[in-house]
């Protein structure tokens, strides 16, 4: 047997997982480019977006680096005074006092390492909190500017996912692993110095080393990418999924859905599942890896060192006492252990990049609803619309609307009507620029609404829908809505002329009771009272109501009917009902048919026209007498 079989031993081994590791590499790549991901952004780039969120603290992450060089000053001495102290229990007599003062020194450099630990952590996540408050605010704002039409194609669920844990893995980001990065580059830097200058064989031995563990952390690198993307991916799936789902649990449960909901959960959970297995089975084979690399060195250290000791001397002649050994050893897991770690926070780094690059897909939606940079504000309007030919479609080529043209005179009241699909809705929120349209012009007292700013636009429209969402909080808070502030007697009195205060009046904390999400603790037709007091205390010069009257009792309908003959004073009033009785005192009825305006007038000229609308209301008519006929029977 040769000098240094054992140490051909050693390398032959790295050198087979080496070549098996690049075999499964090469196969691995070649079967899995197919996987695409919507968006590649260099690296490089993702930085220089993401520094504008640190650099405001930057005074914050100069004091860690300082801590930070006192905390990793231990790594470094301490293996050195270790080594020393060999040399104290050498000599004949046992020189307590100099092993007395070798571990103060000792107690006081682990000492200052942890305070300085302690105080660079509490900096960090200070720091950490304020960058991911800000990101979050940023992207809770760029949403908001989204349009309609944009926020009809993110999912709920996915936009949750970006604001909390997208922002977070960025702030961790900054945080944790970009200064435990350079934590350990310095504490790498700092070992590989103490060790060349206690003996440069030796750390050119380890040294030898390095390439493998640079190698399998590129492979590494490559595969975690992967696997944490989609470890990612599914936790947006299950949170989407989740979104919608819980929202809509009361239909699962009355469809008796749940067997083959809970299915869909659980494929989606499985997903996730897989996606955690496979990282988890990445992790599991690199981390072993690097120890077997971290052994092969420390026994290649024993065997030279010992050879080295019996013999006085190295193969390149540098003397070798009992220190170094001690001393190498420690310092060979101070300098593995930072590599190690470097190359999984490496990792991480790429896990937050691909939650960067998520969430600036969403910073990268411009809103396509903007200002013109000459936009108008308007104080006030008179409430005078203009529909002068208006095309628009949702979905490009599939026109909803036709050449719509009509006219309403200001505090006048015009209804819609038309079977479902034909459009109302579309007309109502295009007056408020939900949406653009394509073609035609849209005119407010005569301007045309995008040269008017959309703050100042719809501000002056007060909307009531069929669906009224309240906010979880109180019936003050849902009722008062914008930022302007209402006196209780104001409240009251919207309250009042709207019929609300019957309800309200009854209710334990009266004003301040407490709504549940999406009002769900009121009924159908209280909430609706709740939004036209809403929409009343603002005192729109426009209203807007979309089926507001539908679904609701007879008696809260007559309450409902009232408040409306009362707000037609208030303003000009768009309205769409199925119910003909409530809108025969309009002054304009507009009848809708697939996109197009069939027929338009009052209701009187309507029904002499003997069209559509004179059709429709013979139908309700004779509806209500059969209704009356068979009460009276
Ligand atoms: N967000 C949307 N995306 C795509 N198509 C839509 C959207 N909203 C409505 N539509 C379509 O536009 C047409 C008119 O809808 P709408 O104005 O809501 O009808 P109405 O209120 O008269 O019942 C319908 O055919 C509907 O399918
Ligand atoms: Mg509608």
């Amino acid at each position: 047997m040769g000098e240094f079989t054992p140490l051909y031993i050693v390398g032959g081994i790295i050198g087979a997982f080496t070549v098996l590791f690049l075999a499964a590499y090469i196969t691995l790549k070649k079967k899995k480019a197919a996987v695409t991901f919507d968006r590649n952004v260099p690296d490089r780039e993702i930085m220089a977006r993401m520094l504008p969120y640190a650099k405001p603290y930057w005074k914050s992450f100069v004091l860690v680096l300082v801590l930070m060089l006192l905390a990793i000053a231990y790594d470094i001495v301490s293996p050195l005074l270790m080594g020393d102290i060999e040399d104290v229990v050498q000599k004949d007599s046992f020189a307590l006092r100099s092993l007395y003062l070798r571990v103060a020194v000792y107690a006081g450099i682990l000492i200052i390492s942890l305070v300085s630990t302690y105080f660079q952590s509490i900096v960090l996540q200070k720091t950490g909190q304020r960058i991911l408050s800000n990101l979050r605010q940023d992207l809770f704002t760029h949403i908001e500017s989204l349009s309609h039409n944009q926020l009809n194609q993110i999912p709920v669920g996915k936009l949750v996912t970006r604001v909390t844990n997208d922002t977070n893995a960025i702030s961790m980001m900054f945080t944790n692993i970009l200064v435990n990065m350079i934590r350990n580059v310095f504490v790498i830097v700092g070992v590989l110095a103490a060790m060349l200058f206690l003996n440069y064989e030796l750390t050119l031995m380890i040294l030898c080393f390095i390439p493998f563990l640079v190698l399998f952390t590129v492979i590494f690198r490559t595969f975690t990418r992967r696997v944490f993307r989609t470890v990612k991916d599914r936790t947006t799936d299950i949170n989407t999924y989740l979104s919608e789902n819980l929202s809509g649990i009361k239909i699962t449960q009355i469809f008796n859905r749940e067997d083959a909901k809970l299915q869909e959960f659980l494929q989606k959970s499985e997903g996730l599942k897989k996606a955690k297995r496979n990282q988890m089975f990445v992790f599991g084979i690199f981390r072993p890896m690097v120890y077997m690399l971290y052994i092969s060195s420390v026994l290649c250290l024993f065997y030279l060192c010992g050879r080295g000791y019996i013999r006085q001397t190295t193969f390149l002649g540098q003397t070798i006492t009992g220190a170094t050994l001690v001393s190498f050893y420690m310092f060979i897991s101070r300098f593995f252990n930072p590599i190690q770690t470097l190359a999984e926070q490496f990792n991480q780094l790429q896990s937050a990049f691909a939650s960067a690059e998520k969430i600036f897909t969403i910073f990268d939606l411009e809103p396509e609803l903007v200002d013109e940079p000459d936009a108008i504000e308007l104080d006030h309007i008179e409430g005078e619309i203009e529909f002068k030919d208006v095309w628009f479609s949702y979905v490009p080529g599939e026109w909803v609307l036709k050449g719509v043209s009509f006219h309403v005179k200001p505090k006048e009241t015009v209804a819609f009507v038309g079977s479902t699909g034909s459009g109302k809705t579309t007309i109502l929120s295009l007056i408020c620029r939900n949406y653009d349209i394509q073609k035609g012009q849209i005119l407010i007292d005569g301007i045309d609404i995008r040269h008017i700013k959309i703050s100042s636009l719809r501000r002056h429209f007060g909307q009531m829908l069929q669906d009224v969402f309240l906010f979880s909080g109180t019936i003050r808070s849902n009722i008062v809505l914008r930022e302007e502030s209402f006196t209780d007697e104001e409240i009251w009195q919207a309250c009042r002329y709207v019929n609300a205060d019957h309800f309200i009046d009854k209710l334990e904390g009266g004003l301040d009771e407490v709504v549940r999400e999406r009002g769900n603790n009121f009924s159908a037709g209280q909430r609706q009272l709740l939004s036209f007091a809403r929409t009343i205390l603002h005192r729109p010069e426009v209203m807007i109501l979309d089926e507001a009257t539908a679904n609701i009792d007879t008696e809260t309908e007559i309450l409902i009917q009232d408040s409306l003959e009362k707000m037609k004073n208030i303003g000009t009033m768009l309205i769409v009902a199925h119910r003909l009785s409530t809108i025969q005192h309009s002054d304009n009825i507009i009848l809708l048919s697939h996109g197009v305006i069939r027929e338009q007038g009052t209701h009187q000229e309507l029904l002499h026209q003997k069209g559509r609308y004179y059709q429709l209301y013979t139908l309700q008519f004779n509806e209500q007498q059969r209704a009356l006929n068979q009460k009276n029977a």
